[in-house]
């Protein structure tokens, strides 16, 4: 009998994809992953530090498996990821539940852990790498539909945002080889997926030079490589120790690779944001057009003090940019309110850049002062909790009116959705998305046949709410390359 494991993420996609990982390691060791906590043998939280907010929602997680544990003689339980890594040791002192503890960087390292776990001791290793990517790692896709699945290009973050844990959680940046992620998104089309996200906590930082005499396998997949038509594209960097390849460059290799899957990516920053990305991205039908370009405030002195690396006026010319390149692209951003020192000026200069730029979405939060971050050093979090409060309803209101404004926009226009599943809400629709990335709502049948996830189809789009567009199939395209 094989052991079973129970794999629950909080968090960003990251921490999804990284579980991916972890259940890889796992099957490796003997593992089946399973549903429920119930079922398992060893639980593993993958856990995340961003607000304070989200470790308190785990906390109370871990207290629960104190009950689980009394039922269930036996059952290990395991904390994994940025928690792991800012609370270390301390998190086996204060949860005495708590069997192993793993950083974000340690994953290969499991099998090992557990043996030690499994003869009653209690097992720690949250030690960051410069060079750890996983790359070679075939993740197992957990809670997958089948359709849309993600791929990590790259780990940590150089930035030192003043607001930011991550750094301190997930460590240095460093990209992953190219050749490894082509082969991956390769190996998805074969599984029959049909839409593949690069994620990276600063994907337009990616870069990767190869060894100065690349292998015949690595030439064979360099962007130049794939398309003979492209060698000489001024667009391909070349370093003197070898070939260079940044995110624009990556884009186009997989865009090439993998002609009938979509591809998006997250997350954007708008000081490495490049024109050469928006390039590749107008060029390729199959990347999709859509990009999130977290701002975080519209004030420059609050984006001075949060360590941003750019100003409102820098921002605004990067969207205008994006608008040129592809006028069809949706942008949707992040906004943090009652930054340390936001005045109510501040506050109204955010509600200002949200209604110049129109964002079809965007996650807004309340500030959430972290420890050891630059702004937890330096600055007070002076802002108080109602004002916090009011501040983020003002701005969510606002979006609300500006995704709906957006949604409206749709109306009358023919998109291509990819099929997703069937709708939550109605057993008689299904749910996919378009390009844009917003949520497109179909009926289950199209000219008598079921459609099914995976397919793709053109839609007009009939109605609309802030949140989703509702859209009559016109046309089933499944094997026809994707257009945006
Ligand atoms: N408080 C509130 N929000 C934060 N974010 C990151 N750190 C904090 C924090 N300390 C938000 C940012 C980021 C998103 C992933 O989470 O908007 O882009
Ligand atoms: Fe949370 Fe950031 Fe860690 Fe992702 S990288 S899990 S968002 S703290």
């Amino acid at each position: 009998m094989s052991k079973k494991v129970y794999i629950e993420s909080y968090g960003c996609q990251m921490n999804f994809s990284d579980s991916e990982i972890v259940a890889s390691v796992l099957v490796k060791d003997g593992y089946t992953p399973v549903k429920s906590a119930e079922e398992a043998d060893l639980v593993l939280l993958n856990t995340c530090s961003i607000r304070e907010k989200a470790e308190y929602t785990v906390l109370q997680r871990i207290n629960e498996m104190n009950n689980l544990k009394a039922r269930k003689k036996g059952l290990k339980v395991g904390v994994l990821g940025c928690m792991a890594e800012r609370m270390r040791e301390d998190l086996l002192e204060k949860k005495k539940v708590v069997d192993l503890v793993v950083g974000p960087d340690a994953y290969r390292t499991l099998p090992d852990l557990l043996s030690k776990v499994g003869t009653g001791q209690k097992a720690v290793n949250v030690l960051l790498s410069r060079e750890e990517t996983y790359g070679e790692i075939e993740p197992v896709r957990l809670d997958s539909n089948g359709v849309t699945a993600f791929v990590t290009i790259m780990r940590g973050c150089d930035n030192m945002c003043a607001f930011c844990v991550v750094p301190f959680t997930r460590g240095r940046e460093r990209s992953r080889d190219p050749h490894t992620i082509v082969r991956e998104c390769e190996q998805l089309v074969e599984q029959g997926y049909r839409e593949v996200t690069l994620l990276g906590q600063n994907v337009d930082s990616f870069k990767w030079t190869s060894s100065p005499t690349p292998s015949p396998k690595e030439k064979g997949l360099s962007p130049a490589g794939i398309s003979g038509e492209r060698h000489s594209s001024p667009l391909l960097g070349r370093g003197a120790g070898g070939e260079v390849i940044d995110f624009a460059d990556l884009l186009e290799m997989v865009a090439l690779a993998c002609p009938t899957m979509r591809i998006r990516y997250s997350t954007s920053h708008p000081k490495d944001m490049t024109d050469k990305v928006l390039v590749m991205m107008a060029r390729y039908a199959n990347i999709c057009k859509y990009i999130h370009l977290p701002v975080q405030s519209g004030s420059s002195e609050v984006l001075n003090r949060m360590n941003r690396g750019y100003d409102r006026a820098w921002y605004l010319e990067r969207m205008a940019s994006i608008r040129r390149h592809m006028p069809e692209c949706a942008i949707s951003t992040d906004i943090i309110t009652g930054f340390s020192g936001e005045t109510e000026e501040d506050h109204q200069q955010t509600l200002s850049l949200m209604n110049e730029v129109v964002y079809d979405m965007a996650f807004m939060f309340k500030y959430s002062e972290r420890p050891k971050t630059m702004a937890a050093r330096k600055y007070a979090d002076d802002v108080p909790e109602d004002v916090k409060g009011r501040r983020l309803a003002e701005i969510i209101e606002t979006q609300k009116q500006k995704s709906a404004e957006r949604m409206a926009s749709y109306v009358g226009h023919i998109h291509e959705v990819l099929i997703e599943g069937v709708s939550k809400r109605s057993e008689e629709n299904m749910y996919g998305r378009n390009s844009q990335n917003s949520v497109v709502i179909l009926s289950r049948s199209f000219n008598g046949t079921e459609l099914k996830p995976g397919t793709f189809v053109r839609i007009e789009i009939v109605r609309s709410t802030a949140g989703s567009l509702f859209g009559t199939v016109i046309q089933v395209l499944n094997e026809e390359p994707v257009a945006a």
